[in-house]
């Protein structure tokens, strides 16, 4: 999805203006949060706790009723009301409840040849490449919950065609409304739903003139999603313009898949181009996703700024209740980077994605007047006419009096004079404001084309638009040049020659410059993200009621889009999941995840390591335990288990809250770097610490694993038992790493460093990256 600043918070809509009838003025849409529930009650019972529990802190009956949004009834337990913060506080304080907290919007921020790419990232060859999908019966029995803006039902990517019948445990239905009823359904889309209360009661009625209050999507965002996970195999797909051309398909183009829209338009001048996400609204869809009967959660939204701990936020929430019913729980890490401790979804029972670059780019070369060439890229549709030169002018040289000059190179909107670019390819920066915006503006001032330059953090990484006019992008490097050769000379001049998509782009994959990076601010003993997958200019279906750039004066409409964004990472990781549990049903969410991240890659292609946008090293913060491998992680050998339990010690240690009402915490719950995770983090090392893990064997029933260690600079690593026998499927054996600071070799303070360890048995390389600060 397009990257955008991050909006300062709308203030709280009055609800006097909403509910005219009871005039609370400060009263906000809280989570009481009461644990899981005993399974005896039925939905009457339990809407009776809630009320009478909610009754206690409210004036009437009829007060009660209208303040409750949602009663939540499958796992978790707890409800979603209008309070005012006294009655919040006065509920917070009753024994039977965990956690109160306000529902935020959160946001989604955060195909074609990317799994391809992941096939050749593993090293396989030809046929190779789909062992694993058909192995997998391409996830048939699959069913791949998304929580998202909805979805477009017609497009080609969710036709059934040949598949067989439901499964039969699946309980979830299809809800009707605008522009969706139940025939939009079908043996692929086999569920949808919306949830859109908690929205409503932050930003008044949902104004349907630009959105549908119904699964349908209208944002583009879930299509994308939705199909990336499990779109069927659509020949000839392509985005405007012919880029991308190849035959798209999901990563487990048989599975089913079961919509949960909670994300909406933000109202305004532009509402579609960024979506909202009430945690009030994704705690119903997840608590539903539960009892209707998904195997795979795909959520690819997360918080924007400080992250919220695990118990006042409403996607750690639900995952921890679907974790406990065997569900695996992928999530975006966010697109707040490359500053560190951006990145957001940090619970230990979901797994974190970051995004880094395929193999493919679409260029379109620069011809400067004084003859030099340059490479960009682009997808736009449009092209230059003829092959002569357009006078060229840099945006800041064209702005219009009065625009500020810290903005003035960015093409932000009704800033460039028409005097000044009519008929010229313009040059605008990155920074402040949309990419594809920036070509609107060139366009509205009469410029001939848009040359969009990165900003310095931005590097070589392209993320390619959809422009509404001819142009193309450049590096940073590229941008400075462009900007020496325009002060060179009196009358700069350049044209733009035409754009074609080519593939086996080296180095790649690469780390975005966008990606959220660790360490976690919530517990820097859990390593997040986890995982990268391809998440830069990825081709996948879209609503045909948006535009591709989405913009309010786009009035184009396309089958398939190109976006960038871990909010495309995610459901890579998403497919993944959804091949491995039909390999293995009866394995742990804990387990998936674990072999998913044990047999990631850090290197690239080529062979090298994998590098950042700006080229140096990439590590552990960067991309967790590396680039996904599916096929590998497939047989993983050895996977480290996590169960529930796990997880609400691991709560109490790390936040000091208890998330079960049938679990209170343990005086000294173990420490947080203790819990049973397939990285190694921890954080202020003083010393040296003893970190325990077990791993259970999934490979072979006779089995010897030995360890090898890369040494963290400046810390010691001890593994023991340093081998491991094992007789059996299913048998564990635990060791401890003894970390020690060795004060020879002096990390700085503060400072992160990084290695790993790798048990191998000759077959499986089960490796480990090991993060450490010191004190
Ligand atoms: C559902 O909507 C489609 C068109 O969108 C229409 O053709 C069909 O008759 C509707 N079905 C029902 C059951 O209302
Ligand atoms: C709904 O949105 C449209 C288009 O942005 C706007 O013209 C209209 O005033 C809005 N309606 C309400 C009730 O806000
Ligand atoms: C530009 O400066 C103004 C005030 O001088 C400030 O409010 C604004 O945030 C700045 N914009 C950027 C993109 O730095
Ligand atoms: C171009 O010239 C302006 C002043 O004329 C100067 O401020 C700017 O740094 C120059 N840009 C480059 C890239 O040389
Ligand atoms: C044209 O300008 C660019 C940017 O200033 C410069 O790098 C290049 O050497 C120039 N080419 C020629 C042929 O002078
Ligand atoms: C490390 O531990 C020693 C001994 O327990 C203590 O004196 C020292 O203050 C600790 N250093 C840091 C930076 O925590």
């Amino acid at each position: 999805m397009l990257r955008l600043p991050s909006l300062p918070l709308l203030p709280l809509l009055i609800l006097s203006f909403l509910f005219p009838v009871l005039s609370y003025n400060q009263r906000q849409v809280y989570i009481v949060y009461l644990g899981e529930h005993s399974g005896t009650k039925t939905t009457q019972e339990i809407q009776g706790d809630h009320h009478s529990l909610l009754l206690s802190v409210k004036n009437s009956e009829a007060e009660t009723r209208e303040s409750l949004l949602y009663s939540y009834k499958n796992s978790i337990n707890g409800f979603a009301a209008l309070l005012s913060d006294e009655e919040a506080t006065k509920l917070s304080e009753m024994d039977e409840v965990l956690s109160t907290f306000r529902s935020e919007g959160r946001r989604s921020p955060h195909t074609t040849r990317s799994w391809e790419f992941i096939g050749y990232e593993e090293g396989l060859k030809g046929s190779e490449r789909d062992w694993l999908r058909s192995k997998a019966e391409y996830g048939k029995k699959v069913i791949v919950g998304m929580l998202d803006s909805g979805i477009w039902p017609e497009s080609e990517s969710f036709s059934d065609e040949g598949m067989g019948p439901i499964p039969k445990h699946w309980k979830g239905i299809c809800e009707e409304g605008d522009a969706f009823n139940s025939s939009h359904c079908n043996k692929k889309l086999i569920g949808a739903r919306y949830y859109v209360k908690a929205y409503e009661a932050y930003h008044g009625p949902l104004n349907t003139t630009y959105a549908f209050r119904s699964p349908r999507d209208n944002d583009g965002h879930g299509t994308h999603t939705a199909s990336t996970v499990a779109g069927r195999v659509v020949r000839r797909a392509s985005a405007l313009g012919g880029f991308a051309c190849g035959t798209a398909s999901g990563g487990a183009p048989l599975a089913r898949l079961a919509v949960y829209k909670v994300c909406w338009p933000i109202p305004g001048p532009n509402p579609n181009i960024e979506n909202t996400c009430f945690d009030a609204d994704m705690l119903a869809a997840i608590d539903d996703a539960i009892g209707d009967g998904v195997h795979i959660l795909s959520i690819s939204i997360g918080a924007v700024g400080t992250p919220p701990v695990y118990s006042e936020d409403g996607i750690a929430l639900g995952a921890l209740h679907a974790a406990k019913h065997g569900i695996v729980v992928s999530c975006s890490g966010g697109n707040s980077g490359p500053t560190p401790a951006t990145v957001s979804n940090l619970a230990p029972w979901m797994i974190t994605v970051a995004a880094s670059s395929i193999d493919r780019a679409f260029d379109s070369p620069i011809l400067l007047g004084n003859g030099t060439t340059m490479k960009g890229q682009t997808v736009t549709p449009y092209k230059l006419k003829g092959n002569e030169l357009y006078p060229l002018v840099y945006a800041g040289d064209a702005v219009v009096p009065g625009t500020p000059s810290n903005v003035s190179g960015q093409c932000l909107p009704n800033t460039l004079s028409a005097k000044k670019v009519r008929g010229k390819i313009v040059l605008c920066l990155r920074g402040s404001g949309l990419r594809a915006a920036k070509g609107l503006e060139v366009k509205r001032a009469g410029g001939a084309a848009i040359i969009l330059g990165n900003a310095p953090p931005n590097g070589k990484e392209i993320p390619v638009d959809s422009h509404v006019l001819p142009g193309t992008a450049v590096s940073s490097d590229d941008a400075i040049a462009i900007l020496k050769y325009i002060n060179s000379t009196r009358r700069p001049s350049a044209t733009i020659g035409r754009a074609r998509t080519i593939l086996d782009v080296r180095p790649a994959p690469v780390m975005t410059a966008f990606s959220s990076r660790g360490p976690n601010r919530v517990d820097p003993n859990i390593l997040k993200p986890d995982i990268t997958a391809p998440g830069l200019n990825i081709l996948a279906a879209w609503s045909e009621s948006s535009s591709p750039t989405k913009l309010e004066d786009d009035h184009r409409s396309v089958k398939y889009n190109l976006l960038s964004g871990t909010s495309m990472s995610c459901p890579h990781v998403s497919a993944t999941a959804t091949l491995l549990k039909s390999m293995h049903p009866y394995w742990s969410s804990a387990a998936i995840r674990s072999a998913i991240m044990t047999t990631a890659t850090v290197r690239n292609a080529k062979g090298g390591l994998i590098a950042n946008a700006a080229g140096e090293e990439a590590g552990p913060l960067d991309y967790g335990s590396g680039h996904v491998r599916p096929t590998h992680a497939s047989d993983p050998g050895l996977v480290y288990e996590a169960s529930y339990r796990d997880y609400l010690l691991f709560a109490c240690s790390s936040i000091g809250v208890q998330m079960d009402p049938t679990f209170p915490c343990p005086k000294s719950p173990p420490s947080t770097f203790n819990l049973n995770y397939p990285s190694v983090s921890v954080s202020n090392l003083n010393g040296s610490i003893d970190v325990h893990r077990t791993v259970t064997n999934v490979g072979q029933q006779k089995a010897w694993y030995r360890v090898s260690v890369v040494e963290p600079s400046g810390v010691s690593v001890k593994i023991s038992p340093n081998i491991l026998k094992f007789e059996r499927v299913g048998e564990e054996k635990s060791f401890t790493i003894k970390l020690q600071v060795d004060g020879r070799k002096g990390a700085g303070s503060g400072e992160y460093v990084a290695g790993s360890y790798t048990w191998s048995d000759g077959t499986h390389d089960v490796r480990s990256p090991i993060v450490v600060s010191v004190a």
